[in-house]
């Protein structure tokens, strides 16, 4: 019979300091968050040096309490698997350099990982992955649509040209005085009213699978001011629904083409915004009438930052024989298609 292969995962690119346990590429034994929102909340978005400090102070209790929860010790461990790139170049160096140091304590093999690559592989969690498939990725610092023809092999058909979809969110909660993230809080108010202002949605040029989300941002800042200087209310929920129907509609519509164009099995949606109700919903709509498309959503605790999507892609990699030496760096702006072969 087979050994089962254990893959520990770290992740630290942004304002969360994970570790995960993934059995055989599949199971969640451990998925351990520490989660720094509440720290920078109070500054509207990540301090990348309050991030750093906190990932310090934090990595080596998550991880224990990871080997704690999967019942587990590095005897028991294959690899360790961590993110490399692309995220905050200080938050990034706590998780690589503890990575490094496991694997030379423990003589492991050290497998890098690109967080986009994680945030796609949080669906093999959820189900087998079925090729070719497509991704939309939508984050707080990404927004782009993956072509996968095998595994580890990313092509990108289209990505933003300016801010990221969760980038959107974050900047239109902050002008109407939401707290950070606003993702999760314009995705409630926008439940609670009707798309009744008009806002663009920012098609590009004809067959582009590019995003654009500035124009829209400025937009919904504009008619915010505007109203202010005739002394006029605008409804918050209103203006998160509208604004909300602007984002989706145009996720949604150039998925469904891409997805057509490429013939693919499945589409996976992947990214922090992967967990909005709106857009989960919407896709469900779309794809449900695609009965030979496999729509795939995660659980929401594996849409935003983990450390088990770096596990579950960091189990395919080391498969792959993808390895990295102990001068691995940190890479701020790692491009995810330096992967393929
Ligand atoms: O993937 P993630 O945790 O971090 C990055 O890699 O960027 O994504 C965080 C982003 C934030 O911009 C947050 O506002 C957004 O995901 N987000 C949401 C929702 N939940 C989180 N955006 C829209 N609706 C949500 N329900
Ligand atoms: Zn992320």
């Amino acid at each position: 019979m087979k050994k089962d292969q254990w893959i520990l995962g770290i992740e630290t690119s942004c304002d969360e300091t994970a570790v995960a346990i993934i059995k055989n590429g599949r199971e969640i034994a451990a998925n351990i968050v520490a989660s720094q929102i509440e720290s920078h909340k109070r500054f509207g978005g990540v301090v990348p040096e309050i991030a750093s400090r906190h990932h310090v102070e934090q990595i080596t209790i998550v991880l224990e309490e990871a080997l704690g929860q999967a019942n587990l010790s590095f005897k028991d461990i294959d690899a360790i698997a961590v993110t490399e790139g692309p995220g905050l170049v200080g938050a990034l160096l706590i998780g690589v350099n503890a990575a490094k140091a496991l694997a030379f304590a423990h003589n492991l093999p050290l497998v890098p990982v690109h967080h986009i690559a994680g945030h796609i592989y949080a669906n093999c969690l959820v189900t087998e992955m079925k090729f070719p498939l497509l991704a939309l990725v939508v984050s707080g610092g990404h927004t782009e649509l993956v072509y996968m023809k095998e595994h580890g092999h990313f092509e990108v058909i289209g990505e933003t040209r300016d801010d990221a979809a969760g980038e959107a969110y974050d900047k239109v909660a902050r002008t109407l005085n939401l707290p950070y993230p606003g993702g999760p809080h314009i995705d409630r108010l926008a439940h609670e009213g009707s798309p009744t202002i008009n806002l663009p949605r920012a098609w590009l040029e004809e067959g582009s699978y590019d995003f654009s989300f500035s124009g829209l941002k400025s937009a919904v800042i504009n008619t915010v001011h505007n109203a202010e200087q005739r002394g006029e209310t605008i409804t918050p929920e209103d203006l998160a629904a509208s604004f909300q129907e602007s984002v989706i509609d145009v996720l949604v519509k150039k998925t469904e083409k891409a997805a057509s164009e490429y013939n693919v099995k499945q589409v996976l949606l992947a990214g922090g915004v992967a967990a909005n109700k709106g857009l989960r919903s919407a896709l469900e709509k779309v794809f449900s009438h695609y009965p030979e498309i496999e729509l795939v959503v995660p659980p929401i605790s594996l849409c935003t930052d983990n450390a088990a999507m770096i596990a579950a892609a960091g189990s395919i990699m080391f498969e792959k024989g993808v390895r990295a030496e102990l001068s691995l760096n940190a890479i701020p702006g790692l491009e995810i298609e330096l992967y393929n072969d």
